[in-house]
Formats: structure tokens, C-alpha cells, sequence
């Protein structure tokens, strides 16, 4: 069995509300645990695990928590639920199923870090996600998991949720402090980092609904244990989201070190029809294209680091040979065009470039001087911009113009036989 249900183990087990229910299957074991330990020793533990950020940038949690413990003053503690990203729905499952293991991971850190205030920001479109929440956060205050003198001790810990407006890039944690804050959701300049100056100019904790649930099960089960499943390279288990052309979509909770092909044919089932995979978008719109050569790697392998990319939020996208691969990249860029926040004139006016080339490719109209220009647009848009949409928004074309050069080529030959 290719699965380890570590984050996703109650999600048949309850209903995701009754929190006596949550209590019986080790619900806030590991904050009772987290409440007879030093605040130093929760955080010895999150170094032992290994655990990275699993939002995407794969930022070592405990170096985060470490410097926040390090501030004195008002602290926040911020959930980032905000998963614009296409083809990622983890954040939304984990919300949905089992709301309380993201709060009681949210309480320990806030009690590790020494923070009493928290905000969940989430993505505006997700409605079932936020009732489900909401309700949930009403309960655990009933239950005193939240709020004053949490379990009798003499720990406070207020939560609430923030709705975010549909703009992918709020999901940056600068543009996303900034929303909270009640301006337009656009990043900032870096240093100083969130951890030193977040919300209000208080050092804030953002994580990912992944990293903040995982942290459950590595106060309850301890650092070391957590550590041993998964890879040398990273460890625990990632939650996949599994979609494009298989059998079974859906989310898939696998251990680091499995490799793409095994989550597509083990918890995919393969294609539809057995149509051969063509391609795999890895990570998102903003990850990189793959040939299906390279569905052997890890999705913790570094090789991604060749793209600048990372195995990013989960998402697996199986793209068959049914599809233009001009269509796919277009659909990319077209995202990021609309994303674009229009700070950074490359990120503004590139995309919409890049846009009108790729047109021309999927019409077969198509020349060298365009694919000259796509490009260093690419290059120039991933190498100058201010935040890390721009950065990474180009991934798609540069992978594809790497493993796919010849696709691009043919449609260049193509295109001067269509007047
Ligand atoms: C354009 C853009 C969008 C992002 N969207 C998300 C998001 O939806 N959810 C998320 O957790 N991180 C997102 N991130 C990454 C966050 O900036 C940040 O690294 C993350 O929330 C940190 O949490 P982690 O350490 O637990 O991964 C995004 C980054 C960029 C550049
Ligand atoms: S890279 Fe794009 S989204 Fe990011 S700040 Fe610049 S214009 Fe805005």
C-alpha cells in the first residue's frame, strides 16, 4: 500500500465537527502533551522531525519558529489557506475533514512561539471549508481549546478567520499580511522578513494547513519517529493532489521519496482508456512540464532545483497525448497574466507578451523570432521580478522549451505552411 495516512487518518473516521469525537481519536493529545513541555523542547522536536514548509517554498519550520520565540512583544500566528494555486485542493480536504487538527497544530505553535492571536486566511471561494471552520472554531471555544485558560492552563489563544478576495497572489505571505491589514494585496520588499516585522508590524508566523497540521503528529509521536518516514532528501508524508487524465483523482497522502509514477499508476490507476501520458504538470501552474522519462523521480527529488522549482504545494497534473501542449503553457500564462498583481512592469506587460506569442503558436502561426522572444521573456520575467509569482509564473514554458524543444520546433515548420 502506497499510502500513509498520518494527516489524513481521521477523514473517514468522523465527521470533521463533533469535537468529542475528535477527542476520541487523539484529538488534542498532542496539545495536552505540548502543555507539559518547554517551549524549547516542542521546538527541539520540530527540528528533529525535518519538517519543511509545505506551502511550497519547503522552508525548515523550526528555523521560523525559532526566530519567533527569539521576538518579545505581540506576536501572530497566521494560517496560510489561501491555495490559488491550480490543481492543488489539499488545503481545502484537510479544512474540510478534519478542521480541529488544524487548529489544535495552530495552538501549539502559538504556545511554542509565546503568540495569545491567530488568523486563518483563507481563500475566499472555499464556503464549505469556511463553515466548517468557522463552526469549528465556535466549538473548540466551548470546549476551552481556544480562547482563555485553555485546558486550565494559563495559556490564551484567540483564532479567527480572515476571507481572502479570489486574488492568487495574496497567497504570497507578504501580499497576504498586507490583505489582512486591510490594503491591496501586493508584497512587499524583503528583509525585514514576516517573522521580524508580519501584521501590523509585529513578528508573525505564517505557515502552510499542512505544515501547522503535521505538527500534531510530531508532538504526539515525537520528532525522531517523524523524521524516519520519508527520505534522506525530506521527511513525513505529502499530500498529493492527483489530477489530469487518471482514473482516480483525488487527494493522496504518500511519504516522501515515492515516486511520481507510482502515485500516478498506484493511486491514480493509470490514464483513462491507457491514452499515453504525454506530460506532467508538477506542483501547479507554476511547476514545471515534465515527459514522462522523468516520472521516476522522487517528488522530493532535487532534481527540480534544475527548474528552480520545487515539488511546490503536491499538485500532480497527468496530461495525455490528446492534448496541444501550446494550449496547456497558454492556459499558464494566461493565469498569471490575470494573477499579476502590475507592480513589476516585467511581470505587467511580459505576460501579456508572452500571451499573444503563445496564441500564435496554438493557431500555427508561429515563427523563430517568437520563440527567440518567449524565451528571454521567460527569462527575464523569472530573473527581475519582485515576488515570487514572477519568479516561478515562467516554469511551464521554460521546462517545456527544455524537454519539448522539439514540439516547438515542429510547430515553427508547421506554421509556414498556413497562410
Ligand atoms: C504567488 C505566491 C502564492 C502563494 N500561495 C500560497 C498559498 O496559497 N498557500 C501557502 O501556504 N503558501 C503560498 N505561498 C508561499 C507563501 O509565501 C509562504 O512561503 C508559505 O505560506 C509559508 O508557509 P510554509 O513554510 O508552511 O510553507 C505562495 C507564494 C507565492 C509567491
Ligand atoms: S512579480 Fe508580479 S505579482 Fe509579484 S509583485 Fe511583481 S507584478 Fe506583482
Amino acid at each position: 500500500m502506497l499510502e500513509k495516512r498520518l494527516l489524513t487518518k481521521r477523514f473517514d473516521k468522523y465527521d470533521g465537527l463533533n469535537i468529542k469525537t475528535y477527542q476520541t481519536l487523539e484529538g488534542y493529545e498532542a496539545l495536552k502533551k505540548a502543555f507539559n513541555m518547554s517551549k524549547e523542547d516542542i521546538i527541539k522536536e520540530v527540528k528533529m522531525s525535518r519538517l519543511t514548509g509545505r506551502g511550497g517554498a519547503n522552508f525548515p519550520t523550526h528555523i521560523k519558529m525559532t526566530s519567533m520565540l527569539n521576538e518579545t512583544g505581540e506576536k501572530f500566528v497566521v494560517c496560510n489557506a489561501d491555495e490559488g494555486e491550480p490543481g492543488n485542493f489539499k488545503d481545502r480536504y484537510l479544512m474540510e475533514n478534519d478542521p480541529y487538527q488544524l487548529i489544535e497544530g495552530m495552538t501549539i505553535s502559538a504556545y511554542a512561539i509565546d503568540a495569545h492571536k491567530g488568523y486563518i486566511y483563507i481563500r475566499g471561494e472555499y464556503n464549505e471549508a469556511i463553515n466548517r471552520l468557522q463552526k469549528a472554531i465556535e466549538r473548540a471555544y466551548m470546549n476551552k481549546t481556544l480562547g482563555k485558560h485553555i485546558l486550565d492552563t494559563d495559556f490564551s489563544f484567540d483564532l479567527e478567520i480572515r476571507r481572502g478576495a479570489g486574488a492568487y497572489v495574496c497567497g504570497e505571505e507578504f501580499a497576504l499580511i498586507e490583505s489582512i491589514e486591510g490594503h491591496a494585496g501586493r508584497t512587499r520588499v524583503k528583509p525585514p522578513f514576516p517573522t521580524q516585522e508580519g501584521i501590523f508590524k509585529h513578528p508573525t508566523l505564517i505557515n502552510n494547513v499542512e505544515t501547522f497540521s503535521t505538527l500534531c503528529e510530531i508532538v504526539l509521536n515525537g520528532g525522531k519517529a517523524y523524521s524516519q518516514i520519508g527520505s534522506n532528501y525530506a521527511s513525513g508524508t505529502k499530500l498529493i493532489s492527483l489530477s489530469g487524465n487518471v482514473k482516480h483523482k483525488g487527494l493522496f497522502e504518500v511519504p516522501y521519496g515515492t515516486t511520481i509514477m507510482d502515485v500516478i499508476t498506484e493511486c491514480g490507476g493509470g490514464t483513462n482508456g491507457d491514452i499515453p501520458i504525454q506530460m506532467v504538470q508538477i506542483g501547479g501552474a507554476c511547476g514545471p512540464i515534465i515527459p514522462p522519462r522523468l516520472l521516476h523521480m522522487d517528488i522530493d527529488n532535487e532534481a527540480f532545483e534544475i527548474f528552480d522549482a520545487k515539488m511546490g504545494a503536491g499538485a500532480i497534473i497527468v496530461i495525455d497525448e490528446n492534448y496541444d501542449l501550446f494550449e496547456i503553457v497558454l492556459k499558464n500564462m494566461q493565469f498569471f497574466l490575470h494573477e499579476s498583481c502590475g507592480k513589476c512592469a516585467p511581470c505587467r506587460e511580459g505576460h501579456f507578451q508572452m500571451v499573444k506569442i503563445l496564441e500564435r503558436f496554438v493557431d500555427y502561426k508561429a515563427t523563430k523570432k517568437d520563440y527567440q522572444s518567449l524565451k528571454t521573456l521567460a527569462e527575464v520575467i523569472h530573473d527581475t521580478t519582485l515576488c515570487g509569482l514572477g519568479q516561478t509564473s515562467t516554469t511551464s514554458v521554460i521546462s517545456t522549451m527544455t524537454y519539448f524543444d522539439e514540439v516547438y520546433q515542429k510547430r515553427i515548420e508547421q506554421s509556414k505552411d498556413v497562410k
